[in-house]
């Protein structure tokens, strides 16, 4: 069984905590993204699964098996790294191939394990190569085959795209999902990329300065953001955040207008509206709408993004069907889709509008 079970895991450095009562419950299987800002502390949890690295307090748990004070080639993991790691002057199947030969495995296994990795990656056209010989995706194909002969319980990847241009990131993300279909076996994955997460994962972990902000399904932390960190560091373009102050049932969002919600107590909020759930017009359509004038437009075929400078200053980003070609300086009316609103409280975090109630 590949589950995995981190318990309060905290690690400092000298007198800095950089992971702060850390858990994390993977099941057997489970793709399972860490993403958060550089720094935050993804590398160093990882390597804590690993064994590269001692956490200050409590404990790895692989397979039901407390591996906390396990050398890493005994905790059944196999891990993957930004910068590939390869022997280069070994060929590919050397490469492939050094871990089992250094763990004295049967000649017969090596040869299965390594023939089942280069049929999965098709790698064969290369495994006489040196590393120096391949391109960057071929190369963390090689990485990425070598983990698979080790069979592990848990697969462990850090960054392991980030190296590679834009197009060939996307293609071997999607090999990566298709090994995790084909395997099924349990994977961790660290990236700072919120749509590699988003793309990737059963489920997501979202870290800040080595604490988890929230953990669930990308369709979760994208619907029901737990606080303001994750509103904003999920969602592409960025979702919009206009302070405001709510009371009987009106959120009034500072110098610009009024949103009608459900009576949810009164204070200080952060009203988080992504692209999609402005409604632009070129003429008020209610009164609620705010105002403001276009002085932007990115047209990408399916979608427009448009920048609108709202009357306090701020600017907002909308997105719209392309059809409509918007004027720089046109002046635009701004509906909200309210079912979507994400209102946060003053201390940032998510309130429910159905029950909660905030105060001064
Ligand atoms: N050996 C070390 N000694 C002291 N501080 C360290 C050490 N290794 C990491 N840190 C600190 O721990 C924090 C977390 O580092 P970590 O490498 O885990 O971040 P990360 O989330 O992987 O970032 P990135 O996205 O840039 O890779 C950072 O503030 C870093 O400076
Ligand atoms: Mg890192």
């Amino acid at each position: 069984m590949g589950n995995l079970i981190l318990r309060n895991i905290t690690k400092c450095y000298h007198k800095t905590e950089v992971l702060k009562r850390v858990d994390v419950d993977v099941a057997n299987g489970e793709f399972v993204v860490i993403v958060g800002p550089s720094g935050c502390g993804k590398s160093t949890l990882l390597r804590i699964i690993a064994g590269l690295e001692n956490q200050t307090s409590g404990e790895v748990i692989i397979g039901d098996k407390d591996v906390s004070l396990l050398a890493p080639a005994h905790r059944g993991i196999a891990m993957v790294f930004q910068s590939y790691a390869l022997y280069p002057h070994l060929t590919v199947e050397g490469n492939m191939t050094l871990g089992l030969r250094q763990a004295r495995e049967p000649a017969k296994i090596i040869a299965d394990r390594v023939a089942e990795a280069t049929r999965i990656l098709e790698l064969e056209p290369y495994l006489k190569r040196k590393p120096g010989q391949l391109s960057g995706g071929q190369r963390q194909r090689v990485a990425i085959g070598r983990a698979i002969t080790r069979h592990p319980q848990v697969f462990l990847f850090d960054e392991p795209l980030s190296n590679l241009d834009a197009a060939l990131r996307n293609q071997v993300r999607v090999e990566i999902a298709d090994l995790h279909r084909r395997l099924g076996t349990t994977m961790i994955y660290v990236t700072h990329d919120q749509v590699e997460a988003m793309t990737l994962a059963d489920r997501i972990v979202v870290m800040d300065a080595g604490i988890i902000q929230q953990i669930g399904t990308p369709s979760a932390l994208y619907r029901q953001p737990a606080n303001l960190f994750v509103a904003g560091f999920i969602g592409t373009p960025k979702i919009n955040l206009l302070t405001g102050h709510m009371a009987n049932a009106r959120i009034d969002i500072d110098a610009i207008g009024v949103l009608s919600t459900k009576p949810a107590g009164k204070g200080p909020v952060t009203v988080g509206i992504r692209p999609a759930d402005f409604i632009i017009n070129a003429d008020p359509r209610d009164d609620s709408a705010f105002s403001g004038k276009v002085i932007g437009t990115e047209y990408l075929g399916n979608v427009t993004y448009i920048r609108v400078l709202l009357g306090n200053g701020q600017t907002v980003v909308v997105e719209e069907k392309p059809d409509h070609l918007w004027q720089h300086d046109q002046p635009v009316y701004l509906g909200v889709n309210m079912a979507n609103v994400h209102v946060f409280d003053g201390a940032g975090i998510r309130l429910d509008l159905n029950k909660t109630t905030v105060t001064d």
